[in-house]
């Protein structure tokens, strides 16, 4: 249904913005998805990447990927709702590729069906918060020292629709990502005078391996009519925003939130 669109989903030729070439960035979420397919986007321009995820046998297939692309990865698996672990990842990326120049803080994801606020258990509210809103603060906070060392650089955030308008999303997941657009504009003012920008990302339906398996052909036809460019999302959408929000091409740009959704989110 996509392939049928007036606005098609774009092809496999990824955009070149020759400043990004020969600098590093770091990738939260890079082992599958919309983290994996930015990274690659990344590696084709240039950028060599070090690859976060949890899941050992999935970041080593996303760097082989991009090393089969040309270009240089390494992985570095932790959770970064765990402090010790980032803190660690920290260390080690520092030791492999000094301070990156880019951080994406892309780890992240839902946790299951939206249900009325007061039937949300601790356990669920609280696993929103640590991996959406929390893993994204223990990231910037870790990496920012190196990158404030350097005065140069750009974070970028992800956020979702959810935080954006009222669209059925789990409560725990929208609160969590709506605190990471405040996080990333506070980032924005704090960073700006200091040669840093921050801008935050914020997709509807991109579809993934994870989203086509839960959202059936039926389904996602149901879902176009929100849509005003008549598809879903593709991760190179996804990449492609973010190679804009990281290169030179944005450099006026800061503590913004892109909404790459489609038409669906006009805010
Ligand atoms: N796809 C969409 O339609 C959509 C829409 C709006 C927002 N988003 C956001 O975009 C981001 C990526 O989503 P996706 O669709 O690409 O999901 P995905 O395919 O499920 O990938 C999620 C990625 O995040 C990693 N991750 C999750 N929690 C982590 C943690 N605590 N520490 C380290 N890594 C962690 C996963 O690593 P492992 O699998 O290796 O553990 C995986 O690499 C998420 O923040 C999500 O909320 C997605």
């Amino acid at each position: 249904m996509n392939a049928a669109s007036e606005h098609p989903a774009p092809s496999a030729a990824i955009p070149a913005f020759a400043d990004l070439r020969g600098k590093t960035a770091l990738v939260t979420g890079g082992s599958r998805g919309l983290g994996a397919a930015t990274a690659l986007a990344l590696a084709r321009n240039g950028v060599r990447v070090a690859l976060n995820g949890r899941d050992p046998d999935a970041l080593a297939a996303s760097a082989a990927a991009l090393r089969e692309a040309g270009g240089e990865a390494d992985t570095f698996a932790a959770d970064c709702a765990e402090l010790a672990q980032v803190e660690a990842m920290r260390d080690a990326v520092l030791a492999r590729f000094g301070a990156p120049d880019f951080v994406l803080a892309f780890a992240g994801g839902g946790s299951g069906r939206p249900m009325p606020v007061h039937e949300i258990d601790e356990r669920e509210w609280r696993s929103s918060l640590d991996h959406n809103l929390t893993a994204t603060f223990f990231t910037v906070k870790c990496f920012l020292p190196g990158m404030l060392a350097r005065g140069s650089g750009a974070l970028l955030t992800m956020a979702s629709a959810g935080a954006r308008v009222v669209a059925g999303a789990p409560a725990g997941y929208a609160a969590a990502k709506a605190g990471v657009i405040a996080l990333t504009r506070q980032l924005a003012h704090e960073l700006g005078p200091r040669g840093l920008r921050a801008n935050c990302l914020s997709p509807s339906a991109v579809l993934t391996e994870r989203t086509r398996a839960n959202l059936p052909p039926q389904r996602q036809a149901q879902m176009l009519a929100a849509f005003p460019l008549g598809r879903l999302g593709e991760p190179a959408d996804v990449a492609m925003a973010s190679l804009f929000l990281l290169s030179d091409a944005s450099a006026w740009i800061t503590g913004t939130v892109l909404d790459v959704a489609g038409g669906r989110v006009m805010v």
